[in-house]
């Protein structure tokens, strides 16, 4: 069976931090939309230029760019044996569409990062990532934050979009737009919610295990309509 495998939560909630490392660990390709769309800002690409404003105001990109960047992704054969989605699908549309992408292929399996909203503006206000590469910076227990970044040795900057007006509005877009997500997929036997709260390598055992446990539940599945 395929891990294929998408990450709800809101912003902050560890989404990208959580499947950099599941993707790592499973042999299987991340794909963020985030970065995928900040790559294009930075590139200066037709695309980049179409989404730069939009990001930086904290609002959503269009369905239909984003459904189109994700149909063609997952097409590409690396993504044919698993995948981490990481900020896809975001409004019920999109859901919709990754559906119709995804028959004929394994199921889909759902993990919700949950997280306080008084600890995701924190960790965002917080948050400074490598203006080269993109990488987080890791803050160590006394909150310092390296001089430069550990991958590249580039310089930490702010996210554009992590401000603090521009982090509440991204708060009350997931609210609106991106919350309903989980009734649309809470019924499904592959759903799994996990607590985002705790430290970083806790939510990862934690997410791991739900995994398999999702996994397995598709085999037994699989073998039973067989
Ligand atoms: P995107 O890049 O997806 O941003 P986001 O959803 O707001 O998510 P973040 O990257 O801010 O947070 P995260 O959950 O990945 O947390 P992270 O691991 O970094 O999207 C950006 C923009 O692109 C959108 O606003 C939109 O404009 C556009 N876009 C993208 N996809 C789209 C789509 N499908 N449709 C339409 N538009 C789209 O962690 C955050 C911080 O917390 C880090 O500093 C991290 O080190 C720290 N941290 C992580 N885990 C823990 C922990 N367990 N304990 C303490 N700190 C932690």
């Amino acid at each position: 069976v395929s891990l294929n495998l998408i990450m709800l939560g809101a912003p902050g909630a560890g989404k990208g931090t959580q499947a950099e490392r599941i993707a790592r660990e499973r042999g299987i390709p991340k794909i963020s939309t985030g970065d995928i769309l900040r790559e294009a800002v930075a590139a200066g690409t037709e695309l980049g230029r179409r989404v730069k404003a939009t990001m930086e105001q904290g609002q959503l990109v269009s369905d239909e760019l984003m459904i189109a960047i994700v149909r063609d992704r997952l097409a590409r054969e690396d993504a044919r044996r698993g995948f981490v989605l990481d900020g896809f699908p975001r409004t019920v549309a999109q859901a919709l569409s990754l559906d119709e992408i995804m028959r004929g292929r394994d199921p889909l399996i759902v993990a919700d990062l949950a997280v306080a909203e008084a600890d995701l503006v924190r960790r965002l206000a917080n948050r400074l990532v490598c203006g080269s590469c993109g990488t987080n910076a890791v803050v160590d227990a006394a909150g310092n934050a390296p001089k430069s970044c550990q991958q590249c040795g580039g310089p930490l900057v702010q996210r554009k979009d992590d401000n603090e007006a521009v982090v509440r509005e991204r708060l009350q877009v997931y609210q609106r737009q991106t919350k309903p997500l989980l009734d649309f997929y809470r019924s499904r036997p592959t759903f799994r919610e996990v607590d985002g709260a705790q430290s970083p390598e806790r939510v990862a055992a934690d997410l791991s295990a739900a995994v398999d446990s999702a996994l397995k539940q598709i085999t037994s599945t699989q073998g039973a309509g067989r």
